[in-house]
């Protein structure tokens, strides 16, 4: 079957977008397909590398940012803030599993987003729904759902300014990262956590202070050299426009890559085996995650890999499953069995915030935390039920101070002061590193 940049388009797309002006995105994409790009091919196969590794288990993979991303919020305090929470939550699973983590981030470039429903309706006003700052805005007016070509290089530009400061701050050496006495610790004393909990983690929290304090003074590495880590960007790649025009073949190396991330994913929405999406990602070299509901069919989903990868390339997969913590018992297991039967290689990745939206009794979006945690509990001991391994966690979260996931420290009453998503709920500066902590001790511990 040939491929090109293109041959998606006589396939069927789900999730399509209803441009009106064809002139305008036709310029929009000429535009942005002579950009330069925002990654390149050799950090694409580093990573590869490393997913090959964490398919031997020898790496864990740290996932995680908003699920939207948005233009307004592409501001140094929130990008930092949530480098900040990924490198913390990886220091302490590096620590509680003895093995290197791979640091992906949700961000620069999460700005599309898949909707149930293409149109929403408000008080009697029916407007196009928000498909995230790549297509159109969030704000329900005419004017701010219309969608617009040009956003495509808007988003593109705040991707490049996003990766732009990561970039910066990640090869200077993020001081806060080695020095646990700056983290926030302040969830150690929230109601409800229970005391055995609490000291694991003071406990845990001291001896990786004293873990950073020993290779420091052994002097062989810098705080600085420590600090410099490797951290790489997905997004869901969902607007094919967007992708497609950022998709090239580079001097020396065999195939096209995407050069808008180093690891896109295609959405549980779009992953149809003859869709218009596993065809155009079926051509690029990049590794490509593919995110698996409670509802797929063990064959479909072998199906769909071997479509992805024929020549089962290693480091090349990712399957992310997002099963709900109702669904993970009956659905994981199957699936897993099914993907090791045909030899099948992927990273397997738990997404446990996916499965587990729900609404409160006043209608307003949440997760919760014991839910989400429940989930990835049972997918690591399901996991080595099948005798294979869960090689990563995905998780939408910030680093700011939300009230948009319950539990952890925070009640239904809570979520009204300061839900700030424009999509998803996402686990807090506190739940996150809470989160990392509570997986740490079953990594770290044989059961
Ligand atoms: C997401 O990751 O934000 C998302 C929409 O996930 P899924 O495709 O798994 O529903
Ligand atoms: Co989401």
């Amino acid at each position: 079957m040939s491929w090109t940049i293109d041959s998606w388009k006589d396939k069927p797309l789900a999730q399509e977008v209803a441009y009106d002006d064809p002139d305008a995105l036709a310029s929009a994409v000429a535009k942005l397909s002579e950009l330069p790009p925002l990654v390149t091919s050799w950090e694409v196969e580093r990573l590869k590398t490393s997913i090959a590794e964490a398919q031997l288990g020898k790496r864990f993979v740290l996932q995680g940012g908003d699920c939207a991303e948005t233009l307004l919020d592409c501001k140094p305090t929130i990008i930092a803030n949530k480098l900040k929470i990924l490198l913390q939550m990886s220091m302490v699973l590096v620590h509680a599993g003895k093995k290197p983590v791979v640091r992906v981030g949700r961000l620069a470039g999460q700005y599309a987003k898949p909707r149930s429903n293409p149109t929403e309706e408000r008080g009697g006003v029916v407007l196009p729904s928000y498909f995230g700052d790549l297509v159109n805005r969030p704000d329900f007016t005419p004017d701010a759902r219309r969608t617009d070509p040009r956003a495509l290089l808007d988003a593109y530009s705040h991707a490049a300014l996003t990766l732009n400061f990561v970039r910066s701050l990640t090869a200077a050496g993020f001081a806060d990262l080695h020095h646990p006495e700056y983290w926030d610790l302040g969830f150690f004393t929230r109601s409800g956590l229970p005391p055995e909990l609490r000291e694991e983690y003071m406990q845990t929290t001291a001896r990786l202070s004293e873990a950073l304090r020993f290779m420091e003074a052994l002097g062989e590495m810098t705080v600085d050299e420590l600090s410099r880590v490797d951290f790489y960007t997905s997004h869901e790649g969902l607007n094919l426009n967007y992708e497609a025009a950022q998709t090239r073949k580079v001097p020396r190396r065999e195939g096209h890559y995407l050069l808008t991330t180093h690891m896109p994913w295609i959405g549980e929405r779009t992953r149809a085996l003859d869709g218009a999406h596993v065809e155009f990602f079926r051509g690029i070299q990049n590794v490509v995650g593919v995110k698996l509901g409670p509802k797929v069919d063990p064959q479909d989903a072998v199906r769909l890999l071997t479509r992805l990868s024929p020549t089962n390339e290693p480091g090349k997969l990712v399957a992310i499953t997002r099963m709900g913590a109702a669904g993970v018992e009956r659905s994981l297991a199957p699936l897993v069995e099914a993907v090791t039967r045909a030899g099948r290689r992927v990273l397997w990745m738990c997404d446990p915030m996916h499965g587990n939206t729900q609404a409160t009794s006043m209608g307003i979006k949440t997760r919760n935390f014991d839910d989400i945690l429940r989930e990835i509990e049972r997918s690591f001991a399901i996991h080595r039920e099948v005798g294979t391994e869960l090689g990563g966690i995905h998780f939408e979260l910030t680093g700011e101070d939300v009230t948009e996931c319950v539990g952890g420290g925070i009640s239904e009453a809570d979520l009204d002061k300061n839900y700030a998503s424009v999509c998803d709920p996402r686990l807090n500066y506190r739940q996150a590193l809470e989160m990392a902590f509570r997986i740490g001790s079953w990594m770290g511990k044989p059961r």
